[in-house]
């Protein structure tokens, strides 16, 4: 909760989250208690001993490759359809908590297939959360399948510390462009395509992903700011960022919310909708993130109304569910004036 008076407003704004990878919401209470359940052995690391002690580990991460370390390692617990359910089902309880209406959230097959698990029980687990979210909650979703930058598509799991090793993510030779081949596929196949880039990566990270990848947004995106004639091409494309504040202090992006370039995209008319990536990383769910925003800038209802706005108009659903919650949106708007 923050300390602005407009603190209700924004906990009752009607949100639409773009940026949330179901397995950054794996809690290390959660993954102690499907250790136990699915009788895996943790690692020995000092760190794993205690779930109090991997809270603590969690409180500071020195950068992405650093926090991705655990945050694939911890994905070994998860092997039923229902533990993939009841992960998603915890982020949507949050979620409705904090005022979340819609919802396009990440997964990462690659690193479950690799470990034997069948892509065909993850999706039947995150689904059959999504469905209930829709049911009891009237939050729709969709699930947003994610390529593992660091491998190569017919990889498995033991790539991925050597990868670390070698920094093959953001940041490292290649900007993504090597996935150009799947990103056409998924356009001819009419699936949206988006991209992480510009969040520990320069702006040309952007660029590429705009020209190789042919994404219609942009994960992350915050360092867009640095190249204005970019920034220009993404407001006239109507590109959407999907900004995650909290994890761009966690993962040390910035030092804290204040430097993240809120106010020149409110300027200069990039779009962006605000995410919680991997709360259970980061400190923080949706709200926190509106929360830590609000409390940096001080936005006023005008600017409030212009983010939630965008964020429903570029949400990947019908015209018909856009109109729904921007009346949503419009009744709490109504009832502040
Ligand atoms: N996977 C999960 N969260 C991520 C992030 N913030 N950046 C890159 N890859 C991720
Ligand atoms: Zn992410």
């Amino acid at each position: 909760m923050c300390k602005s008076p407009l603190h209700s407003l924004i906990a009752e704004l009607p949100k639409c989250e773009h940026h949330l990878h179901l397995e950054g919401c794996l809690t290390p209470a959660l993954l102690f208690q499907l250790a136990a359940k699915n009788n895996i052995n943790l690692p020995s690391q000092d760190e794993y001993q205690s779930q109090e002690a991997l809270e603590k580990r969690y409180s500071h991460f020195t950068n992405l490759s650093d926090f991705l370390q655990y945050y694939y390692r911890a994905l070994t617990i998860l092997i039923t359809a229902s533990d993939f359910e009841q992960l998603a089902w915890s982020y949507f309880q949050t979620a409705h908590h904090d005022g979340v209406q819609h919802a396009e959230v990440f997964f990462d097959p690659q690193s479950h297939t690799s470990r034997g698990v069948k892509l065909e029980t993850v999706v039947e687990g995150f689904k059959a959360a999504c469905e209930r979210a829709r049911r009891e909650f009237g939050i729709t979703s969709c699930l947003i399948m994610c390529f593992l930058r660091h491998l190569p598509l017919e990889d498995a799991a033991e790539t991925m510390d050597e990868a670390v090793r070698g920094g093959y993510f953001e940041g490292g030779g290649d900007q993504g462009r090597i996935f150009t081949s799947v990103y056409a596929k998924a356009k001819e196949l009419g699936v949206h395509r988006t991209a992480h880039a510009g969040e520990e990566g320069d702006p040309s990270y952007i660029a590429a992903a705009l020209d190789s990848l042919g994404v219609e947004r942009i994960d992350h995106g915050v360092r867009l700011a640095e190249d204005p004639a970019l920034m220009r091409r993404v407001v006239a494309e109507g590109l959407l960022l999907t900004v995650c504040p909290l994890s761009n202090v966690c993962l040390q992006v910035v030092q804290k919310v204040g430097q993240l370039p809120i106010r020149d995209f409110l300027k200069a008319g990039v779009k962006f909708s605000i995410n919680s990536d991997d709360p259970a990383y980061f400190g923080g769910y949706v709200l926190d993130n509106y929360c830590a925003v609000q409390e940096a800038f001080d936005l006023a209802i005008d600017e409030w109304r212009q983010i939630v706005t965008n964020s429903i108009e570029c949400s990947w659903i019908k015209k018909e569910r856009k109109s729904e919650l921007m009346s949503n949106l419009n009744r709490v708007l109504d009832r502040y004036r």
